[in-house]
């Protein structure tokens, strides 16, 4: 892999900040808020920054680059997709947990529902957030879409999934904000308590960690290069449905490969075409 220390340097620098905001959130409900609790209360509302840190920011973050993890290049691709999208449905579970938390404890309190910018582009990508899980179920796991359908969707998963994630993150610095202001009376947000510099800290982390996960997964030299067997087209057949073996959907012996590599220029060229479309040729 080309520059591994420095893929390796963000990645520890992910982990990290995104542990570290993990902790903060924890820090902030049980220091300075009403800790955790299911009744209604306060803390019926804290589940919701914690459980929407811990599982839509960080375990998506890292769904989102576990592709890209040099040493899992060597297990099989089926394996990745199933932690791919077993990460991404614990961090979907995670945010209805934390929706349904917000929602009762608005009940309980006669506080209005829906209201905010922050509830609207929230509730909006939890939509997006479930289509893109359910599509990515569909389309890539389950051995029913044609090839075609998944090279023309590959790129539209892909950005999907980066910006519903970065709409993600400009959604919790708002909850956030959101919440000092709420919560903060005296000393007010404006007098920069103890408390508001923690949580500004916490926003700035999330931020930082956004950003670490987007610029790895759009280094396209540290994307998982195609399985060998997987960019194949048979001469006859320059055609989608042969650039995909390496999936539920169909298998390759090595022993086929011979025959079934490309060696003409049309083959060689759609090859070129895939590659670019979704810059992958496995999907
Ligand atoms: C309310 C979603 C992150 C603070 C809400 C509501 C939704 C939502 C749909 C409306 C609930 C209702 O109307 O009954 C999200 C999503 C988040 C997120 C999808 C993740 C990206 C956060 C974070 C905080 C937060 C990190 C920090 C404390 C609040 C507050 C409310 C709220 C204070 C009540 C006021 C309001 O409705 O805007 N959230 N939230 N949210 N959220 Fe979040
Ligand atoms: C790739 C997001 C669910 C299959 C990606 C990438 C993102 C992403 C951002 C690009 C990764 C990279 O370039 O290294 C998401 C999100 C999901 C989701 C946010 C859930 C809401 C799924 C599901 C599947 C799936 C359920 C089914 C297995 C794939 C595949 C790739 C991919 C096959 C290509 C990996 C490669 O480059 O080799 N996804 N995804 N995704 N995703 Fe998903």
């Amino acid at each position: 892999m080309e520059d591994y220390g420095r893929f390796l340097a963000l990645l520890a620098s992910a982990l990290l900040v995104g542990f570290v905001s993990v902790i903060l959130s924890l820090v902030w409900v049980f220091h300075y808020r009403e800790g955790l609790s299911w009744d209604g209360s306060l803390g019926e509302f804290n589940w919701h920054p914690v459980l929407i840190i811990t599982g839509f920011v960080f375990i998506q973050g890292i769904a989102i680059i576990v592709y890209r993890l040099p040493w899992t290049w060597k297990c099989s691709k089926l394996l990745m997709k199933f932690i791919h999208a077993g990460l991404n449905t614990i961090a979907m579970i995670l945010a209805i947990v934390s929706m349904v938390a917000v929602f009762e404890f608005h009940n309980a309190k006669n506080i209005p529902n829906m209201y905010s910018l922050h509830s609207w582009i929230g509730l909006t990508a939890v939509i997006f957030y479930s289509l893109q899980l359910f599509l990515g179920f569909a389309v890539f796991l389950l051995p029913f879409a044609p090839v075609h359908l998944r090279v023309a969707l590959m790129p539209i998963h892909v950005y999907s999934g980066l910006t519903i994630f970065a709409t993600v993150i400009a959604t919790a610095l708002m909850g956030i904000t959101e919440k000092l202001i709420f919560a903060l009376k005296s000393p007010a947000y404006s007098a920069s308590p103890p408390e508001a510099t923690l949580v500004n800290c916490l926003g700035l982390l999330l931020v930082i960690f956004g950003s670490l996960i987007l610029w790895m997964a759009s280094r396209p030299h540290w994307k998982r290069p195609p399985a060998e067997n997987a960019k194949i087209l048979r001469p006859t057949e320059a055609t989608p449905d042969g650039t995909e073996v390496e999936s539920t959907l169909t298998k390759s012996s090595n022993a086929d490969k011979s025959d079934l590599r490309s060696n003409t220029e049309a083959a060689r060229k759609q090859n070129i075409k895939f590659d670019e479309a979704g810059q992958r040729s496995t999907m």
